[in-house]
């Protein structure tokens, strides 16, 4: 089994996605091993997007990841990295994501494209070591 950091951005949140997307999250076979509403500061904002820095949307992305609460999950199953990644869709909601995903479905920019996944293994156990410091590693 397998581990991956979940976040419905505050987009989702604000627009009443969060029962859709926790819903599409169970019915995949996934469970939760942690979920918790979480208003983000600037510096979990910056350490969790630190791959981001350097690029141009960097501020834009840590404004709008910081522009209200969001969801934050551990999310737990058999490859569940990439079982998430699946189901949220490509990065751009209209260009890559395709229709069925969380991305495909529900978002229209790239900007506010409604939920986070870890991208691999070592992204998801920094990630679930940054957002949930007081879960048991394994
Ligand atoms: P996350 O799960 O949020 O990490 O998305 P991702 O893994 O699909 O994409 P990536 O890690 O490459 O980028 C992180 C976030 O930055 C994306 O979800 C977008 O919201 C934003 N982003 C990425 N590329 C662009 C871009 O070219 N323009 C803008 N405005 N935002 C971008
Ligand atoms: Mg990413």
């Amino acid at each position: 089994t397998e581990r991956s950091l979940v976040l419905i951005k505050p987009d989702g949140v604000a627009r009443g996605n969060i029962g859709e997307i926790i819903g599409r999250i169970e019915r995949k076979g996934l469970t939760f091993a942690a979920i918790e509403l979480k208003t983000v500061s600037e510096d979990l904002a910056g350490s969790h997007y630190a791959e981001h820095k350097e690029k141009p949307f960097f501020g834009s992305l840590i404004e709008f990841i910081t522009s209200g609460p969001v969801v934050a999950a551990v999310v737990e199953g058999p490859r569940a990295i990439a079982a998430f990644r699946q189901l949220a869709g490509g990065t751009d909601p209209v260009e890559k994501a395709v229709p069925g995903s969380i991305r495909g479905d529900l978002a229209l920019e790239t900007g506010e494209n409604l939920v986070h996944g870890s991208d691999s293994a070592e992204s998801a156990q920094r990630e679930i070591a940054l957002w949930f410091p007081n879960l048991a590693s394994s």
